[in-house]
């Protein structure tokens, strides 16, 4: 008999028929009630066994975690917590699990212990909802950029270039690091790394993605990009996945509206699709709410914080206007931070950022127009020349959520930029072409999509919303 889903079996007409269901086992009780999951739904299914006329060397084995499979009638159910349950008729132990060694057991674990068995959190509660939902994401993003005629763009990997100029990349070499070459200075020659030149893992598609957007108009990439920064924050990871859209002809307008629109409408889809595992997510976020101290409680639930996301404007604030109401901000004691009081042209902090969209304007900001100086190369220089047509949406509880700009299509001026960024003009003689051939205004951004994951999921620490975390501590698995 072909085994049918927990997903479709708790949807479908099959009362009173006999089914077969495979999936690991959640708890056991009273030597009675399997609850199974079989990873389709956040629900488990009630498997009511007849302990007289089960063979006990079968119920020795049902055990957390072990991989069953049952046949029996699907029937209303009499018990609290479920409307229906399978009475079995038969039952085969598919995959033991020792139940003195397995780390899941069905009691709380703490996140810092589950992410040391990354392998194995999936098999808890939390952990599938958190990637059922990125699943759901990743197919919203796909889908919201297919109907609105974006090309998919798969950019490279590895690549020559620095597309953000900060020098956090991670070097690909095939040098052997035990002999390598040398040059007649008898430095190590990384010219000969790769391909003939140095190369490293990408930290952005954006450069390879405008050359596209200069063919196909609209394109869009999606894919894992990499940075060298040490930084052990809940927001930040070596090894994260980014949307990266870029469109010819959109300035910093229509960029922005393209965002807003695009976060929106994929919050809208899980809201929509994925109700059962945010009913739990929801719950979860509530329950760890209490554990805080009143005032640091969030006043909304993470539904609420959803619906909020999706039916309001995101507020649009130029830099120079966030730096004023910065100035003019006394520290919120009662929120117990200390804001520094920024000064024009200095870069935000995450405790600015988490000043304006929290407690200034309660709502998502986008700021755009930042100092030229503390933002990268390719950025369209506004006619006051010291600012640039760059945008930041930052999102409350995670701070910025995307980075773009409208890009410097100005053949003239972005070369007088390289010059001053003190980059090898030589090295993007492919992206300057776009500027030679064709220019035209053009715009784009990047999501990171585990912070993204983490507003829809109310997850506190980004190393549990990607499967394997790639972080300063862990590059175990
Ligand atoms: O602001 P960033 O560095 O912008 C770019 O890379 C541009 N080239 C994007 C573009 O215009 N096409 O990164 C974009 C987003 C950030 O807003 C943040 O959400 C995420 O990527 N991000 C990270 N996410 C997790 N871990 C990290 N270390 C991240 N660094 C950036
Ligand atoms: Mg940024």
């Amino acid at each position: 008999m072909n085994r049918i889903s927990i997903a479709e079996l708790l949807v479908s007409d099959n009362y009173l028929h006999e089914v077969t269901v495979k999936g690991w086992v959640r708890t056991f009780r009273s030597n009675r009630f399997i609850a199974l999951n079989d990873g389709s739904t956040i629900k488990n299914i009630q498997c009511v066994i007849d302990f007289e006329k089960t063979d006990p060397s079968i119920i020795k084995r049902i055990t957390t975690g072990a991989a069953l499979s049952i046949t029996g009638l699907l029937a209303e159910s009499v018990g609290a917590g479920q409307s229906v349950e399978i009475q079995v008729s038969k039952i085969e132990v598919l995959g033991d699990s020792n139940p003195e060694k397995y780390p899941i057991q069905p009691k709380k674990h703490s996140f810092e212990f589950l992410r040391e068995q990354a392998h194995l959190r999936i098999r808890t509660n939390t952990f599938s909802a958190v990637m059922r939902l990125r699943s759901a994401l990743s197919f919203a993003i796909h889908d919201y950029f297919t109907k609105n005629g974006f090309y998919n763009v798969h950019t490279p990997i590895i690549t020559g270039s620095d597309a953000e100029g900060a020098g956090e990349m991670f070097r690909v070499s095939t040098l052997n690091p035990m002999n390598p070459p040398k040059n007649e200075a008898g430095e190590i020659d990384f010219t000969q790394d790769f391909f003939g030149k140095e190369t490293n893992l990408t930290v952005s598609g954006q450069l390879e993605a405008e050359t596209y957007a200069m063919a196909l108009g609209k394109v869009y990439t999606f894919g894992p990009t990499f940075r060298a920064e040490n930084s052990n924050t809940s927001r930040h990871l070596a090894e994260f996945w980014m949307i990266e859209p870029e469109v010819a002809f959109n300035n910093l307008d229509a960029n922005m509206d393209l965002a807003e629109d695009f976060i929106k409408s994929v919050l809208k889809y899980i809201l929509e699709n994925c109700k059962d595992d945010l009913d739990f997510l929801n719950q979860r976020f509530l329950d760890e709410e209490k554990t805080k101290p009143a005032n640091q409680r969030s006043e909304m639930s993470l539904l609420e914080k959803l619906n909020f996301v999706i039916e309001n404007n995101f507020k649009r604030v130029s830099y120079t206007e966030a730096i004023e109401i910065l100035k003019n901000s006394k520290p919120n004691k009662k929120k117990k931070f200390q804001y520094l009081i920024t000064e024009w042209g200095a870069d935000l902090q995450s405790e600015h950022e988490r000043f304006l969209v929290e407690t200034h304007f309660k709502c998502p900001v986008i700021l755009f127009d930042y100092p030229a100086k503390i933002k990268a190369f390719y950025m369209r220089l506004n006619e006051d020349g010291k600012t640039v047509r760059a945008m930041d949406v930052l999102f409350p509880g995670i701070g910025e959520i995307v980075g773009g700009s409208q890009r410097e299509e100005r053949l003239d001026v972005l070369l007088e930029k390289i010059k001053t960024f003190e980059i090898d003009e030589k090295e993007l003689w492919w992206y300057l072409d776009t500027r030679r051939f064709g220019t035209a205004i053009h715009s784009g951004f990047g999501l990171g999509f585990e912070r993204l994951v983490q507003f829809a999921t109310g997850m506190g620490n980004i190393r549990d919303v990607i499967p394997f975390p790639r972080t300063p501590q862990n590059a175990e698995f």
